[in-house]
């Protein structure tokens, strides 16, 4: 006999996403990153090896990075969630992502949405990191086009520059 299997009902969600508040009804099945590329069409977050291991799918959950191709939609339920649509400020760029274009951190630019938004991760919580801590933390982050050396120094550089902008403040 042939059973006949449904879908699952949609699942509401409510969170934050880039500083506003979103309710959302999503399949509760589908990853976060399905939901922000298919469902709101925030096509800045890429897809490489939807496994976990290449980092270019990073967001920021909470303030810390993830690879939204390993996490559930309904997981983002009362979270706060930054993608790389949201570093800048109109036609204002993140002193993260003019760090990344000075230093010529960026080719194909592929892995740069997640590098953008591990390095804004750290420089949160450390805001004149180490070399070591720069590489520490850029290690879930892949990129076959650089070399990784342009972007420890662009990561140094925007330490500095998101410094700046801080003693601009007061
Ligand atoms: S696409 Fe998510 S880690 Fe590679
Ligand atoms: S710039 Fe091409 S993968 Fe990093």
């Amino acid at each position: 006999m042939n059973k006949k299997y449904e879908d699952p009902p949609l699942l509401k969600i409510a969170f934050v996403l880039n500083g506003k508040a979103l309710e959302l009804e999503i399949k509760p099945w589908e990853t976060v990153l399905a939901v922000l590329r298919n469902q709101l069409g925030l096509m800045g977050t890429k897809e490489g090896c939807g496994i976990g291991e290449c980092g270019a799918c990073t967001i920021l959950v909470d303030g810390r990075a993830v690879n939204s191709c390993l996490m559930l939609g309904p997981q983002l339920d009362h979270k706060s969630v930054e993608t790389v649509e949201g570093l800048s400020t109109g036609d204002t760029l993140h002193p993260i992502q003019e760090a990344f274009l000075s230093t010529g951190a960026i080719q194909c630019g592929y892995c740069t949405p997640g590098m953008l938004l591990s390095t804004k991760a750290l420089l949160d919580k450390s805001p004149r990191p180490r070399r070591e801590e720069i590489i520490e933390s850029l290690s879930g982050n892949l990129c076959r086009c650089t070399g990784y050396i342009q972007i420890i120094e662009a990561v140094d550089l925007a330490a500095r520059l998101c410094a700046v902008d801080r003693s601009d403040e007061h």
